[in-house]
């Protein structure tokens, strides 16, 4: 049995006004009817799989457990962070809180920032894994780039393969001259942000990488108190563990990688770029959603996420906006990773 550990304390700034400090993508009904949260719950849930351990700050607790059980998904476990430190500490409290009851408990990482098109794929590519995870390897699922991403990871394989092949090397967010030529080179894949493994062999790979982390994050684990059915992380402990990413403080550095190459459809929707991609579009290029009406526009995204709210463009041409009740975007699309900015500003303002 695998445990899925979905990790969504992410706050998802690239995709405001609809993703909110208080209440961030995962959680919304970016596309289809489902949020994404529910949506990689649900992929996980089924045969193979155990109940799955959530990681999560406070403020998503009772939104967390509304989706699950609209899902019928019944939890293994809560974690409340005190803090977001970013996803190695999350990673780390949920191989420890598993690994106490298990130490070979096989542990599939799984971000809610994902849309994946073909989820049975998606379930028969983490089995492929699943032997080299119960091997000592740190599984990994490689998506074939298609531009010269900056925002993601990079996998350079030895060879492509169906099963899971050993991994040379693993490059985190690399600048545009690397990723240029990691494009160029063939050899590299897409790392998907979703990783298989042991709570032992990732534990080991923490105390040989990031051994900084290991005591906080363990003592904040030991110390964490039961709350309504959530278990809430030692504040006192947290604060001391480094805000840091798995993939910088461990991926990069561990040699026991390997990669199962993905086919099945796999998006990541980090802005509103991307979300206008997966919404799919028009003869013109445009997508639309809600009460949104485009006149002469072309490869523009329009969206009305709030009832009661018309949304009209005129002549735009590779526009994105969108209405809420209280905040509008108004931007080009070739500028939708800077929304990160907005929300910075507005912060700066108070
Ligand atoms: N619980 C918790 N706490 N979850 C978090 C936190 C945190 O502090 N920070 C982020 N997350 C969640 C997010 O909600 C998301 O689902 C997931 O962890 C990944 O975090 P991101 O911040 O979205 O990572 P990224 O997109 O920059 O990079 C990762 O994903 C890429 C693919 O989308 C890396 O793994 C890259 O290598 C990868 O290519
Ligand atoms: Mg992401």
């Amino acid at each position: 049995m695998i445990t899925p550990v979905l990790l969504c304390g992410g706050s998802g700034t690239r995709l405001w006004p609809l993703s909110r400090k208080g209440y961030p993508k995962q959680f919304t009904r970016l596309i289809g009817e489902r949020s994404l949260f529910s949506a990689s719950a649900a992929r996980l849930a089924g045969p193979g799989f155990s109940a799955p351990v959530v990681v999560t700050g406070s403020d998503f607790r009772f939104v967390v457990s509304e989706q699950l059980l609209a899902e019928g998904i019944d939890p293994a476990a809560v974690l409340i962070e005190p803090e977001a430190r970013n996803t190695a500490p999350a990673v780390l409290a949920a191989a420890l809180h598993l690994g106490a009851a298990d130490p070979d408990a096989l542990i599939l990482i799984a971000p809610s920032d994902h849309a994946i098109a073909d989820a049975a794929g998606f379930r028969a590519t983490v089995q492929a894994g699943v032997a080299a995870a119960k091997a000592g390897q740190i599984v990994t699922f490689g998506i074939t780039p298609t531009r010269a991403e900056t925002g993601y990871g990079w996998l350079e394989l030895e060879g492509m393969a169906e099963e899971a092949v050993a991994l040379k090397r693993f490059v985190e967010k690399p600048d545009a001259t690397h990723a240029k030529a990691m494009l160029a080179a063939g050899n590299f894949l897409w790392n998907a942000g979703i990783f298989l493994f042991t709570a032992r062999t990732i534990i080991a790979a923490y105390e040989a990488h990031a051994a900084g982390l290991v005591g906080p994050v363990r003592a904040a684990v030991e110390a964490a108190r039961a709350d309504l059915g959530f278990l809430r992380l030692d504040a006192d402990a947290w604060a001391k563990a480094e805000s840091i990413s798995v993939d910088y403080a461990v991926m990069e550095q561990a040699a026991n990688l390997s990669v199962v190459p993905f086919s099945g459809g796999w998006t990541d929707l980090g802005g509103w770029d991307a979300v206008a991609t997966e919404m799919g579009s028009d003869a013109e290029g445009n997508s639309l959603s809600g009460a949104a009406t485009a006149l002469g526009c072309s490869g523009t995204l329009l969206r009305s996420d709030s009832d009661g709210v018309e949304l009209v463009g005129i002549g735009l041409t590779n526009i994105v906006a969108i209405a809420m009740k209280d905040a509008v975007l108004v931007a080009d699309k070739s500028r939708a990773q800077d929304v990160k900015l907005a929300v910075e500003a507005l912060k700066a303002k108070g």
